[in-house]
């Protein structure tokens, strides 16, 4: 049941990604624009931001078991409460190339449905379901991929901060996106935990992003 911005999510099934993320599909649909995300509410009122997506033609959000929370959401809710969607749309004409891990495959379903691109995903540890993306496994795998990339219009980058910054050092003079994982404590606004430092100030991840072009951040 989704009542206004306020959820309840049914979860249906739990697909094993890898070593420690897990695809979490669920019953109810969610109207949403690619790039936007939920908070999600875990047994201890921790709120977790997850971006949205689809999987097997069903809402669903990547997560990367991490704490107790995120276990909880894979291994023992059968409900979730939250709010969203939440946070600003992307969309890019032209052909854009996203580099993701594991965490942000979801995603990858939702800009397949609008956008034109293609998808690349970076992970540390083996894939362990079929994707039919091209997955490189490991860093040294990762970077020689980023030496020898194809042009496209955009980019945009979705993984660990480690894996932005790599990204940015190859990339840095084209069009790059980075969808950004802070911190989020309240997804509105409201906390002030998610602040990222811009060439024009700080701003918050939850309502100013989650995306934003690369040469806007500060990298140093
Ligand atoms: S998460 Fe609270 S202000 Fe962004």
């Amino acid at each position: 049941m989704i009542d206004g911005e306020r959820l309840l999510l049914t979860k249906k099934k739990t697909i094993r990604v890898n070593e420690d993320t897990w695809i979490v599909l669920f019953e109810e649909r969610i109207d949403f624009s690619p790039g936007q995300f939920v908070m999600l509410e875990t047994p201890k009122l921790v709120r977790k931001p997850f971006v949205l997506g689809y999987w097997e033609d069903h809402t669903a959000i990547s997560v990367q078991v991490k704490g107790k929370g995120t276990k909880w959401i894979v291994e023992e809710a059968e409900k979730i409460k939250g709010h969203g969607p939440l946070g600003n749309g992307f969309e890019k004409p032209g052909k854009g190339l996203l580099i993701i891990s594991p965490t942000c495959l979801t995603m990858a379903k939702a800009f397949e449905r609008t956008m034109n691109v293609d998808v690349l995903v970076g992970s540390r540890t083996p894939i362990l379901t079929p994707l039919e993306y091209e997955t490189v496994i490991g860093n040294d795998e990762f970077l020689k991929k980023l030496s020898s990339l194809p042009e496209y219009d955009w980019y945009l980058v979705s993984g660990s901060r480690s894996m932005e910054k790599v990204c940015w050092e190859h990339l840095r003079g084209k069009e790059v996106y980075f969808s950004l994982e802070e911190y989020m404590g309240c997804g509105i606004g409201a906390c002030k935990s998610c602040a990222v430092f811009t060439e024009s100030g700080v701003k918050h991840v939850c309502t100013d992003g989650p995306i934003f072009r690369g040469d806007e951040l500060c990298w140093s």
